[in-house]
């Protein structure tokens, strides 16, 4: 099987793995980072998202092979305290209730506003559209998202 250095959180790894094996179960399998969800593996869900070189991607649709020279952080890489402002936000406004889509929201919003540091609500909406929470946590996510941006949570 290939070898391949990958940087993950700052760290980087020599992974062997076979090419078609999605970077998700590199991640949670071979790496032990299950902050990382599986939900659909087709790509629609959204659970699975990870930033690559800072943008928000899918990694259930990402195979090994193309992750050759990239730089990825999952959940677990935001901050090492685990108070990004965006995860500040989450706390104050109490956004999960199962929890289980909000690594995959919370970097998807993290890729926003890198590029946008103050978006509207309907660009935060349109941002995390086909994201899906099983628990109909989309109002309490929105103010959250907001509130964000307001402190500084594209860093
Ligand atoms: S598990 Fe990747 S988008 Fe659903
Ligand atoms: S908080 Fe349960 S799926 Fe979103």
């Amino acid at each position: 099987m290939p070898q391949r250095p990958v940087t993950i959180n700052g760290k980087r790894h020599v992974i062997e793995a076979d090419d078609a094996m999605p970077l998700l179960w590199v991640l949670r399998d071979l790496l032990g980072m299950t902050g990382t969800k599986y939900g659909c593996g087709a790509g629609v869900c959204g659970s699975c998202t990870v930033l690559e070189n800072g943008r928000a991607i899918r990694s259930c649709q990402t195979n090994f092979s193309d992750t050759g020279d990239k730089s990825y952080t999952t959940i677990e890489g935001l901050s090492a305290a685990g108070d990004h402002p965006i995860q500040k936000a989450w706390l104050a406004e109490d956004v999960a209730q199962c929890g289980y889509c909000q690594p995959g929201m919370i970097l998807e919003l993290r890729s926003l506003l890198r590029s946008k540091a103050s978006p509207s609500s309907a660009e935060i909406d349109a941002a995390l559209s086909d994201h899906v929470c099983r628990c109909g946590s989309y109002p309490r996510i929105r103010k959250a998202a907001l509130l964000a941006a307001k402190s500084g949570g594209g860093r």
